[in-house]
């Protein structure tokens, strides 16, 4: 059975005291009787907060994006070393914001890929099309090219730390949503092109989270298709009760 996953991407979003408020919300309200994995993604300076709050608890802390080098003179930049060291065993790779605005490559998303499993953390791989490449009717290759490209050359055994994310670009952040069928859709070419590639066992064991302005008013029918496993949430996951009623969602 694939896990069920709901992350919180908090983005570049909440200082010190407004993390610590909302983790006790969390803490408080999430649900402890549950098959979902709950995760969230804060900033980096909230990240040893976020997993002292969260020891007891059964929430996850994934960090944002991190180096693929050990280490060295990369001013500003934060190691795999570095967020294992805090207990930070989860990483958000190939976002679409990493990959536009940082001008992150294929190329250099495989490399931390490389580097994060090297470390034995858990991937979160985000990947998705932008808007011209539906209109073009392009979008499943798209898909696939950052598939083979960002993910496809790691080892059979490495596929057990790979959760992925798709995230149709034009969904993020626009209030526009994939409807439950174009999601759907995606999803179950995505496991396809893992089948294909890596077998069966493989591509049933993987969980696909969908991601675009999921919200408790659609939650609950994106989750309901069979190749969606769960979801990657962004501004929702800012708050609490939109967050507690996506999981609710399930
Ligand atoms: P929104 O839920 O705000 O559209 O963001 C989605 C996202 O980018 C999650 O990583």
């Amino acid at each position: 059975m694939r896990k069920k996953i709901v992350a919180g991407n908090w983005k570049m979003h909440n200082n010190v005291e407004q993390t610590d408020d909302l983790l006790n919300e969390l803490i408080a309200n999430v649900p402890t009787e549950t098959d979902t994995q709950i995760i969230v993604a804060p900033t980096f300076i909230n990240l040893a907060s976020a997993v002292d709050h969260l020891e007891f608890t059964s929430i996850d802390v994934a960090a944002q994006n991190m180096h693929q080098a050990e280490s060295g003179a990369f001013t500003g930049e934060i190691s795999a070393d570095m967020l294992k060291s805090i207990g930070v065993n989860t990483v958000i790779l190939g976002h679409s914001e990493r990959r536009a605005i940082f001008n992150e490559t294929d190329a250099l998303i495989a490399n931390k890929v490389d580097t994060a499993l090297k470390h034995e953390m858990t991937v979160i791989f985000c990947f998705g099309e932008e808007l011209k490449d539906r209109q073009n009717k392009q979008h499943f290759n798209v898909v696939e090219n950052q598939l083979r490209d960002g993910l496809f050359h790691i080892e059979k055994a490495s596929w057990s730390n790979i959760v992925l994310a798709y995230e149709p670009v034009w969904a993020i952040g626009t209030g526009e949503t994939a409807s439950p069928d174009q999601a759907q859709e995606m999803h179950e070419f995505i496991r396809e092109t893992v089948r294909k590639v890596f077998g069966k066992d493989i591509a049933e064991e993987v969980s696909i989270l969908y991601g675009g302005s999921v919200k408790p008013e659609n939650a609950k029918e994106i989750f309901s298709k069979p190749d969606v496993d769960g979801g990657l949430i962004g501004g929702a996951a800012l708050k609490a009760a939109d967050f507690v009623a996506i999981i609710n969602a399930f």
